[in-house]
């Protein structure tokens, strides 16, 4: 049985390996359950979130997305330069033409672009406005990139090489082994020669880091605080939204900003006759965003099969690309 599907309106292919995205109810329930109770980020993203997303990455305290932005394009000749000539590209979550014209416009004869999603809608959508926009057969897979693919044989010009592309500073989202889980997958997928440009954004000043997790409009509070409407909503859970805030620390230890909810004051909710009691303090974990430094970023890449070919920052070291190849 295959799972290809006939072309996809003006994709080369789009190919759907099912991927689990999870059940909501079920994961909510596992996660209040324990001690630390927390909840996965990939909840964060339903509508709602997506598009306070899309507005996080406009503010003015939110500096990754216009960082990685300059860098991309401030480098783009080396860049280019040093991938090479004939890859296809791709891309690890489905790209925009602003994150990807660049370089696919810079790489001398590049084959392809597929992009990679787990969200199936988004990245139809995503995808089909890439095909009008780039000069090169774009393809697409629905899949979860924390369990294995294998790139489909002979439906695309085969390229010389492939080329991963992993920007906005997602691998920081992962805990470094399971950042080095995907890093060894992906060296899998790709294959020999392949190469991967990677963005992740470095360890700085706290006073920097701290308001771009919790902004002065309250956007990425509003974004966090949307998981708890969703699970009163979604989960007809008896709870107010009063009762919790925004809170975004670093953790100095592990080198992360994380995102909790914490409850004001000492409340309860329930959830399918589940009563989850929350002390005043108490948190709900939902999300964690390493920073890496370069030299702790190598450490990572060294306990993959990936070796590191070059490393670009912005004059201010708050950013990295960062150049892999798996010869
Ligand atoms: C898109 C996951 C990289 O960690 O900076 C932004 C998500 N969370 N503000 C990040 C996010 C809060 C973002 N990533």
């Amino acid at each position: 049985m295959t799972n290809l599907e006939a072309p996809f309106g003006a994709l080369a292919y789009f190919l759907d390996l099912h991927p689990d995205t999870g059940d909501f109810k079920t994961d909510v329930l596992k996660g209040l359950a324990q001690p630390q109770k927390s909840i996965s980020p990939k909840y964060l993203y339903d509508e709602y979130g997506s598009k306070l997303f899309d507005q996080i990455t406009e503010l003015e305290e939110y500096y990754p997305t216009r960082t990685e932005k300059a860098l991309f394009l401030g480098h783009a000749d080396e860049i280019t330069a040093a991938i090479g000539n004939g890859s296809a590209i791709f891309e690890y979550g489905s790209g925009s033409s602003e994150k990807i014209e660049w370089l696919v416009r810079g790489l001398a004869a590049p084959v392809a672009y597929v992009a990679m999603d787990i969200s199936k809608d988004h990245l139809i959508e995503s995808a089909k406005a890439l095909a009008g926009a780039l000069p090169v057969p774009v393809a697409a897979i629905c899949a979860d990139f924390h369990a294995p693919v294998e790139l489909p044989q002979g439906v695309l010009p085969p390229p010389d090489s492939w080329l991963g592309y992993f920007p906005g500073s997602t691998l920081g989202n992962m805990l470094p082994e399971t950042a080095i889980q995907f890093l060894t997958r992906a060296s899998q997928t790709l294959g020999k020669n392949a190469q991967f440009l990677i963005g992740i954004d470095l360890e700085k000043d706290i006073g920097v880091l701290k308001p771009a997790y919790d902004d002065a409009a309250g956007v990425t509070a509003a974004f966090n605080l949307n998981l708890l409407r969703r699970i009163r909503r979604e989960l007809d859970a008896t709870l107010s939204m009063d009762d919790f805030e925004h809170f975004a620390p670093y953790n100095e230890k592990n080198r992360r900003i994380e995102m909790h909810l914490r409850a004001v004051k000492p409340t309860s909710f329930t959830i399918d006759g589940q009563i989850f009691d929350f002390q005043e303090g108490e948190t709900i974990h939902t999300e964690n965003s390493h920073k890496y430094s370069v030299d702790r970023l190598k450490d990572l890449i060294e306990q993959t099969p990936w070796r590191v070919n070059h490393v670009w920052t912005d004059p201010k070291g708050w950013y990295a690309a960062c150049l892999l190849s798996n010869n």
